[in-house]
């Protein structure tokens, strides 16, 4: 992570300047500033490049300051478009976009005195997002080609108030960059015990953490999620992860005091397709079929990392869905944790599986007060919405409305899908409760209608909890489209996105918190 500064407008001795230019502005503060140390080289060469601090514009200026004169060595200009439309999100956008053109340098310092703390800290977070790399299996790169970047000092009127906006950001950025690595990660190397391994990494934040194994899976009667494991060597996880800041848990052993809220991810360390194996070409991809889970292990991170007054579990389903001579076969049935069972048609539809007994495990043990679920579910997703939404699914308009707000907010957008009892007959068997496919049509629509026969209901054995009748408030995010991008989005570089931890985060933040 970069490490971010903020300090009083002075003029930088050296290193990178960044300079964010609203639309049609003349140059303020340190702007101004720089400009008559620079003896007007600054405004000359911005005039010249037709610069007009239109959003997505920008504008280098190589060795601005006259000979023997400190100063910056370059000035990056970046625009922020309109400045009555200035918001956080352009900020950011403007932040992610100035990062590329500034990481071959050691420090970099932001003229951001013209902009109000909270944007400030927004740029920041558009930089810290961006400078996201996982360079961790490269050991034969030149010096030269490696980024340099280190520190970013940011100029502010209001140092104390720019200061404390970034504090909760940053942990939020430290936890889409934990989703990321995890993400990004191989499979040779991230497999269910090593993920669980990371989860257990969280307990230094103050998240209490358990992990189930195989044995407490088939006591628990989780037939779903043991089907999709058997053909891999490498045994199921399951991590129970709570972050109880409303009840003051922070570590030590406590329970929660209400309901909680849930966030439930698919965990499919790498998803071959088992004995419905898939093609070769592009099956790499499917190391990210764990994108679900790292959200969710990212956003614990991040609540824990900002000390968020709320009572939150997230638990993760953890497996490799292979083919062996143990393997899962079409046509088998197996019997999952809530009782109802399933016929497998297909055994690369694995991942409505797992999610199953993860689903009524945590409300069986937990009656949260809502229920999220994050999964790289369908490609029928990425055929619907393409790589700019995540699939949206609830059974409540109040929690898919928190929701698609706190995409709008955050950039990770969610587009509302349908559901009905329509689409839940595509999934009807012959000779079990259901089947774990419903054909082509609609397909992301019957994965989810296949989730919500595991909402409430519960398997009836405690009356006392939300599961075992009432109204659970659910949402499933299919984000197989949003988890990983080919092409630099303006705070995501190329690679896994961390999609769904700040969209959370933020959704915990405007409704969740007491
Ligand atoms: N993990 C895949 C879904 C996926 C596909 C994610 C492409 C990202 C990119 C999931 O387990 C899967 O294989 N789904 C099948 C379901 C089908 C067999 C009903 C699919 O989408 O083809
Ligand atoms: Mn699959
Ligand atoms: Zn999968």
């Amino acid at each position: 992570m970069l490490d971010i500064t903020f300090v009083k407008p002075a003029l930088p001795r050296g290193g990178a300047l960044v300079l964010p230019v609203a639309e049609d502005s003349a140059l303020g503060g340190l702007g101004a500033d720089l400009d008559a140390a620079a003896g007007g080289a600054v405004k000359r060469a911005l005039d010249a490049a037709d610069f007009k601090g239109r959003k997505g514009q920008s504008c280098t200026i190589w060795a601005p300051m006259p000979d023997g004169a400190a100063g910056p060595s370059r000035i990056v200009a970046v625009g922020l478009g309109k400045a009555g439309e200035l918001s956080a999100e352009a900020a950011e956008a403007a932040g992610g976009g100035a990062l590329p053109l500034v990481r071959s340098e050691k420090e970099a310092t932001v003229a951001a005195d013209a902009m109000p703390p909270d944007l400030a800290a927004a740029f920041a977070m558009g930089m810290a997002l961006r400078s996201y790399r996982f360079g961790r299996y490269r050991t034969t790169e030149k010096e030269d080609d490696k980024p340099k970047l280190e520190r970013v000092a940011l100029a502010t009127g209001s140092v104390p108030d720019a200061k404390a906006a970034w504090a909760p950001m940053r942990a939020v950025a430290d936890g889409v960059f934990l989703a990321r690595d995890l993400v990004s990660e191989p499979p040779n190397v991230l497999n269910p015990e090593t993920m669980a391994e990371r989860c257990q990494d969280l307990e230094k934040l103050g998240v209490q953490v358990e992990i189930l194994g195989p044995k407490e899976m088939k006591k628990l009667g989780m037939g779903a999620i043991l089907g999709v494991a058997q053909g891999s060597v490498n045994e199921p996880r399951i991590a129970v992860m709570q972050w109880l800041g409303a009840s003051g848990g922070n570590g030590k052993k406590a329970k929660p005091q209400g309901k909680p809220i849930a966030f439930i991810g698919k965990g499919v360390t790498f998803d071959t397709g088992g004995i419905s194996i898939k093609p070769a070409g592009g099956m790499e991809d499917m190391k990210f079929d764990m994108a679900g889970g790292a959200a969710v292990i990212g956003l614990m991170a991040a609540l824990a990392g900002r000390r968020a007054k709320v009572d939150a579990v997230g638990l993760v389903g953890m497996v490799e869905n292979m083919p062996s001579g143990n393997a899962q076969r079409p046509g088998d049935v197996v019997k999952t944790m809530s009782g109802k069972t399933v016929e497998v048609i297909n055994t690369d539809a694995e991942g409505r599986l797992v999610l199953a007994d993860v689903m009524s495990y945590c409300q069986d043990r937990f009656a949260p007060a809502a229920m999220v679920d994050l999964a790289t579910l369908t490609g029928a997703i990425i055929v619907a919405l393409g790589h700019e939404n995540a699939g949206l699914f609830s059974n409540d308009d109040e929690l898919a409305a928190r929701i698609v707000s706190a995409g709008k907010n955050t950039g990770e957008a969610c587009w509302r899908m349908p559901l009905g009892d329509a689409y839940d007959k595509q999934i009807k068997s012959d000779i079990a409760d259901m089947k774990n496919v419903g054909g082509r049509p609609g397909g992301s629509i019957s994965a989810a209608q296949f989730l919500q026969r595991f909402v409430g209901g519960g398997n009836g054995k405690d009356k006392d909890k939300g599961a075992a009748n009432g109204h659970v408030p659910w949402a499933h995010l299919d984000i197989a489209g949003t988890a990983w991008t080919t092409k630099d989005l303006p705070s995501v570089p190329k690679g896994a996105t961390g999609f769904g931890v700040r969209l959370l985060d933020r959704m915990v933040a405007a409704h969740y918190e007491g």
